[in-house]
């Protein structure tokens, strides 16, 4: 007999989303585990005390667990602990290695038993992927690494110095005295240029121009594509950028490539901005776009491309919602 252990997290605290989960939870671990209903003798499930609309024990019967004995309880409520979590263990008859299954918020629980979880999300400005990017990485619990917010860390920094960035050499001597780093807050990447919080300052179109062009260089290239990977060979995570699937993790199990028409991603950006009270008239916003894609495209050092082995996504008629679940669940399907 052999004990598999699982989890899920459910957004609301609703008698739906309960059965909902519990029964994707369920079916999840008779398949990567090849049980059968009469392999499984018992589940006991715990949850949180912020579950309190339904009992996972019955959400499991309704699923059509009827055959094994099942068991719900509540947990404590612990400070600092996952929230709206479904916990399992599955005692069954079987031969062999078993797979433990975490999804959803409970996807990064347990890394000691599970596998990691590496993403990458390419696309051209205005693509998505950032904001989908985000959402994915908090519906699984894994970490969000905008790898675009670096390239435009190097570009304050050069303008902040003067240093042209077109000019390699200036380019890679200001590096050496530079430092750029991540720190993650509840999730939220906060970008750090030499100890100042930079967040804010690298979003404006004269930076996203820079950044564009210092990221052609090579030794910005080398220093950025380090830090990232080292994040990446630490944690579970979504990388988001450029060159992430073809050259920053190669290896990466899930691998997505956003596109949407130009006229489309000027429309995007035009409105972010204008929500940062930053108004721009949508030609000029089109313009860049489409001059920043080329930059990107035809640089010599990892320029953007999709990846071989990349699923694309053309978003041009998808709303963000639409976007997340497709990626969610082409994951949640191979995980
Ligand atoms: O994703 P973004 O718009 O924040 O990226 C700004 C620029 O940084 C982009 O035009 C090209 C560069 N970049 C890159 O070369 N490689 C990445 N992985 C991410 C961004």
């Amino acid at each position: 007999m052999k004990a598999i252990r699982g989890a899920t997290t459910v957004e609301n605290d609703t008698t739906e989303e309960i059965k909902e989960s519990v029964k994707e939870l369920l079916t999840e671990i008779k398949r990567r585990n090849t049980l059968k209903s009469e392999n499984i003798i018992c589940i006991m499930f715990s949850n949180t005390a912020d579950i309190r609309s339904y009992y996972p024990a019955k959400a499991a019967r309704e699923a059509g667990f009827f055959n094994c004995a099942l068991y719900s309880s509540l947990e404590p409520d612990i400070e600092g602990s996952l929230k709206k979590c479904i916990r399992v263990m599955v005692l069954a008859e079987t031969e062999g290695k078993i797979e433990h299954v975490y999804l959803k918020g409970a996807a990064n629980l347990r890394k000691d038993i599970t596998k990691k979880l590496n993403i990458a999300v390419d696309g051209p400005a205005g693509s998505g992927k950032s904001t989908v990017a985000k959402l994915i990485a908090k519906r699984f619990n894994i970490l969000h690494l905008d790898t675009g917010a670096m390239y435009r860390a190097v570009a304050l920094a050069c303008m902040k110095a003067k240093v042209d960035c077109t000019d390699s050499k200036k380019v890679k001597k200001l590096l050496q005295n530079t430092k750029i780093t991540v720190k993650f807050e509840n999730g939220t990447q906060h970008t750090i240029l030499n100890g100042e919080n930079v967040s804010d300052l690298i979003r404006t179109p004269e930076i996203s121009m820079l950044a564009s062009t210092v990221s052609a260089h090579e030794s910005v290239r080398t220093k950025m594509v380090e830090a990232q990977r080292e994040i990446a060979a630490d944690n579970s995570c979504i990388l988001d950028g450029r060159d992430i699937g073809s050259n920053v993790l190669p290896n990466a199990e899930f691998k997505f490539y956003l596109t949407a028409l130009s006229e489309v991603r000027a429309e995007r950006r035009a409105k972010e901005n204008e929500q940062k009270g930053l108004f721009q008239p949508i030609s000029e916003v089109l313009c860049e776009i489409k001059q920043r894609d080329n930059q990107d495209k035809s640089r010599k050092i990892a320029p953007l491309v999709k990846a071989s082995d990349a699923v694309e996504v053309d978003t041009s008629n998808m709303t963000i919602d639409e976007v997340v679940e497709f990626i969610s669940k082409s994951i949640q399907e191979k995980i």
